[in-house]
């Protein structure tokens, strides 16, 4: 059975604490962990990981010093500009989720622009969380529904129906979630679709979080036993009989 998870989630903890640590300002650290998407994105495409969702800045982030918001802006900005073309070349496709309002106008744009010139890729879907919230999530799916639904009464509402309307929609829930840093906690990340998610903790700051880092939380994932409410004796049996197929 093929153990890699389809959907990794990473939320990408300890940029400041990894400047921190060197006497460096704060920015260096985020700089260094913006650059680190890069390779973690690389092993994602060989290892052949078809989704990858990363939590690049939070609605409670706002809580920041601006000068610290606006240099994570920044390089949110370069990303857009310069690294989709290279994304998009190796089958990658980007999305983003998150409230975009908050945005200037042109930036809401380019988020538009490079949305569309890579949706017809399909190796690898990338999506950046960007000024996202999973309560915000889940709030904005409640209201869109009502919206295409005015004369359903809330009651009938099902989980089922309500998935089309996250942000996430057309995205398989997260199979791993991967939290570097140090932290056990999930920060307002995606908070309804990791309901069943494999979660794994790292000491590692996220600038050093590497390709070796990456096969070890796959490996810890891939001697995980996903019972989704079920016995162990339930999934052995289904497992022994997709393994006679
Ligand atoms: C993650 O690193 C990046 C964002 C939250 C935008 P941090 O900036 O939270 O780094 P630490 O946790 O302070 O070390
Ligand atoms: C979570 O990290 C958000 C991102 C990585 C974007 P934080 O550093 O903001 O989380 P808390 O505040 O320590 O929970
Ligand atoms: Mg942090």
């Amino acid at each position: 059975m093929n153990k890699t998870p389809r959907h990794v989630a990473i939320i990408m903890d300890g940029n400041g604490r990894w400047a921190q640590k060197r006497m460096l300002p704060r920015h260096i650290g985020h700089i260094k962990g913006a650059a680190n998407l890069r390779e973690v994105v690389k092993a994602c495409f060989t290892r052949g990981i078809e989704c990858l969702t990363v939590f690049a800045f939070s609605t409670e982030n706002w809580r920041r010093p601006p000068d610290e918001v606006a240099l994570l802006f920044d390089l949110f900005a370069q990303y857009l500009n310069k690294e989709v073309e290279k994304l998009s070349q190796q089958g990658g496709r980007l999305r983003i989720i998150g409230d975009r309002s908050a945005f200037p106008l042109e930036l809401q744009q380019e988020m538009q622009r490079v949305e569309a010139a890579t949706a017809h890729n399909q190796k690898l879907q990338l999506t950046v969380a960007i000024n996202y919230g999973g309560k915000w999530d889940i709030l904005q799916a409640a209201k869109n529904w009502q919206i295409a639904h005015p004369y359903q009464n809330v009651e009938q509402i099902t989980v089922a129906e309500l998935d089309p309307y996250l942000s996430t929609a057309g995205l398989p829930d997260p199979d791993l979630l991967i939290r570097t840093g140090g932290e056990s906690r999930l920060s307002n990340f995606m908070i309804w679709q990791c309901a069943y998610t494999e979660l794994y903790f790292s000491s590692e700051y996220w600038p050093d979080f590497n390709a070796k880092s990456l096969d070890d939380a796959i490996d810890g994932y891939a001697k995980r036993v996903r019972r989704f409410g079920k016995t162990d004796e339930q999934v052995m049996k289904i497992s022994a009989r997709s393994s006679q197929h």
